[in-house]
């Protein structure tokens, strides 16, 4: 936790710990077939060779006219990629396919109801599709290059249509992630001013009708107490003509998508050609401070950086049947459910529901119906469905060639069975690191190139130099069994542009910690602090740790600790409050809640349940906290600081080490005592 710096990276220390695995080499029947199996790469992209190297990837587009600059390094650390080149994503990811793939599949969706049949777009119905609903947001909602709209959508097909509507005319899109509360989604039209929501009617998500058009009734009130003005609300159906909300739709406010888009049908609108340095998107994410914060991603090195790593990376060929079982919420689904597959004319599959529905066979009789060789989840996943099923997989019978892991540490464990069970022991496996800020993939192996090893990322990317820092600037050297904080030293396209409003931020979060010089317009100067912490063998394979910071992985999801906080402060009867991330079986991390109750109030369950109930209204049903502890005050430094390590360490049943910089030592065993029952105190 931050107020006691890395030192205190208790959970890193015990990764460190770890035993290195044993490397396990990818099949040959993949390294024969793979897009990526020429070791030059790694020459390609050396340092020698940067930022030019970067030329490779963006040669993956088509570009209306080419760029004069590859990096601009002018104004650090807002960096410039591929300068004075125009393109349109759009246009990238569905228009130049129609020659040749036309009557492909360009997204496969399987609804969650498993007797429902899949919905299978092909390349000529996405683009008629785009072209419509881009008609309905220019020429209904009047919007233009650089407006912003918000989508607050589940993994429905509308999503990436409504994404490459709005990239079709330079929108800035800000998709907000479904497990996300209205109220978040209306901080988030705030922040991006942003006038214009577009959401469903309802969706299916573990047997259950999600009314989310009620959800969007609550944004606009939100919205308007912050003083935003919600203008227009597109709905899109689940089965047009058919409405499944009880919500009413507002005259002149709600209107159905399926009804507007009749108006434009069959016509065209042309991609809007844009500067490569134009923002393409806002993705929000949470950081150490209350707020979240808008990564704004840029057109031309996004899009080149998504595209090349699907295709080195992913190995997707146009005649393989990818799919990424995220959610499009989130990064990882931005970047490889619609953006990469589709730029590098992928077919994309996409389910609607959880994983586990109505069993734990699902997601491998998807995959043996789709003919499915491409899987990329995440270890929360993983973990739940080889508790579930550990068997399940070998009952169907598909193939994986390759198989991908992102969002969070994956247990050795886990691995060998994703390799083992998942992968029959026929699939590559790629462990991906990267963030929201980032675009795409850090570290991992090129799979046909690299061994892979259990638990580890990898090197960084070809054309990524990562460099593990100690908390006083100082290298840590691969090798020495130490953890550090993981940084880049290099820019990259795929780097978001800046956050969104806030420049200065942008710059105190990512770069000032290990600013070598703040006058310096040399790259060199800059490195990016990732906020992760990481461990590098002497192989030069990273293992990252996870955050230095206060943020906690909630299966895979970013959440702060600061929002939680706050959430849990918006309870009449609390007067502090604590969150701490508690390791969890399956969720990788759940949160938990310490909270002391103002003088006038008396815990109870009541006001636990409430904490609850008001911290999945602020943030969504994603947040909720496992347990929720009043007590009678919470250990702080005696400067005032709330030492959240302590707490962390008793939900965790870990040793809480040295008390002596607290003000008042003597809370910690009562809190013991409260959590943990009355054994005596917790020794690793
Ligand atoms: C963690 C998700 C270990 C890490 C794409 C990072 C990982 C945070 C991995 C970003 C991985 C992501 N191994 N940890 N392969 N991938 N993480 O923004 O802590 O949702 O900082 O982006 O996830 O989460 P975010």
């Amino acid at each position: 936790m931050q107020e006691a710096g890395s030192k205190e990276v208790t959970e890193a220390q015990i990764a460190v710990h770890w035993k290195e695995e044993e490397f396990v080499n990818p099949p040959t029947k993949f390294i024969a077939q793979a897009n990526m199996a020429d070791p030059s790469i790694f020459e390609r992209f050396k340092e020698e060779n940067f930022p030019e190297c970067y030329r490779e990837y963006a040669d993956m587009l088509s570009w209306d006219s080419y760029w004069h600059t590859t990096l601009d390094t002018s104004n650090p650390p807002f960096w410039r990629w591929f300068v004075g080149g125009k393109l349109n994503a759009s246009y990238n990811c569905v228009d130049r396919h129609l020659a040749k793939y036309r009557n492909k599949a360009a997204i496969i969706w399987v609804p969650e109801p498993e007797n429902e049949a899949d919905e299978v777009i092909t390349y000529q119905e996405l683009y008629a599709r785009v072209n419509e609903f881009a008609l309905v947001l220019k020429e209904f909602a009047g919007l233009k290059k650089g407006s912003r709209i918000t989508f607050h959508l589940p993994m429905i097909p509308s999503l990436p249509i409504s994404m490459l509507s709005a990239a079709r005319l330079g929108i800035i899109h800000n998709e907000v992630f479904g497990g996300f509360s209205a109220k978040a989604c209306a901080e988030r039209m705030e922040d991006s001013k942003s006038y214009v929501l577009v959401t469903c009617d309802g969706y299916y998500r573990n047997g259950q009708l999600i009314d989310k058009k009620a959800d969007a009734d609550i944004t606009v009130e939100e919205a308007k107490k912050l003083g935003i003005n919600v203008e227009k609300v597109l709905v899109w159906r689940r089965y047009p003509g058919r409405y499944l909300s009880k919500s009413e739709m507002v005259e002149g406010r709600d209107y159905f998508i399926d009804y507007l888009m009749k108006k434009f049908r069959g016509k065209r609108v042309p991609p809007l050609s844009m500067d490569a340095e134009d923002p393409l998107f806002l993705m929000y994410t949470s950081g150490s401070t209350g707020r979240p914060k808008g990564c704004q991603h840029r057109t031309g090195g996004y899009l080149a950086y998504v595209a090349g790593t699907s295709k080195y990376v992913q190995d997707i060929h146009p005649e393989d049947v990818y799919w990424c079982f995220a959610d499009i919420g989130w990064i990882t689904g931005h970047s490889y459910i619609v953006y990469g597959p589709l730029a590098v004319a992928a077919t994309t599959v996409m389910y609607e529901g959880v994983p586990m529905f109505p069993d734990a066979g699902r997601p491998w009789r998807i995959a043996e119906r789709l003919g499915v060789n491409i899987f990329h989840t995440a270890p929360t996943t993983l973990r739940m469905l080889r508790k579930s099923g550990p068997m399940e997989p070998g009952k169907y019978g598909y193939h994986f060639k390759c198989m991908t892991t992102v969002g969070e540490p994956i247990e050795p464990e886990v691995w060998k069975w994703y390799y083992n069970i998942v992968g029959k022991g026929e699939a590559a496996i790629t462990d991906t690191w990267w963030q929201t800020e980032n675009g795409g993939f850090l570290c991992s192996t090129v799979p046909a190139l690299l061994p892979m090893k259990p638990g580890s990322a990898g090197p960084g990317m070809p054309g990524i130099y990562p460099v593990i820092y100690d908390e006083e600037g100082k290298e840590v050297k691969a090798g020495l069994g130490k953890a550090g904080n993981i940084c880049i030293r290099n820019p990259w396209p795929g780097m978001m542009q800046t956050i969104w409003g806030d420049h200065e931020r942008f710059v105190r979060q990512y770069y000032s910690k290990y600013c070598k010089d703040v006058a310096s317009k040399d790259w060199h100067a800059w490195p990016y602090f990732a906020g992760d912490g990481a461990v590098q063998a002497s192989d030069g394979y990273y293992r990252i740790l996870g955050r230095v910071d206060d943020v906690i992985k909630v299966a895979g999801h970013r959440l702060g600790t600061k929002e939680l906080e706050n959430a849990a402060l918006t309870t009449e009867a609390i007067s502090e409050a604590a969150a701490i991330a508690l390791v969890d079986e399956l969720r990788g991390h759940v949160p938990v809640i310490y909270a002391s109750v103002k003088p006038s109030y008396t815990p109870s369950r009541e006001i636990e349940l409430e904490v609850i109930a008001n911290i999945a209204k602020e943030l969504g049903p994603i947040a909720k906290p496992k347990a929720v502890y009043l007590v009678p005050d919470l250990p702080k430094t005696r400067s005032g600081k709330i030492m959240r390590r302590v707490l962390a360490s008793i939900s965790n049943s870990e040793d809480y080490g040295d008390l002596t910089t607290l003000a008042n030592p003597d809370i910690v065993e009562t809190i013991r005592k409260m959590v943990q029952g009355d054994k005596g105190p917790t020794k690793k």
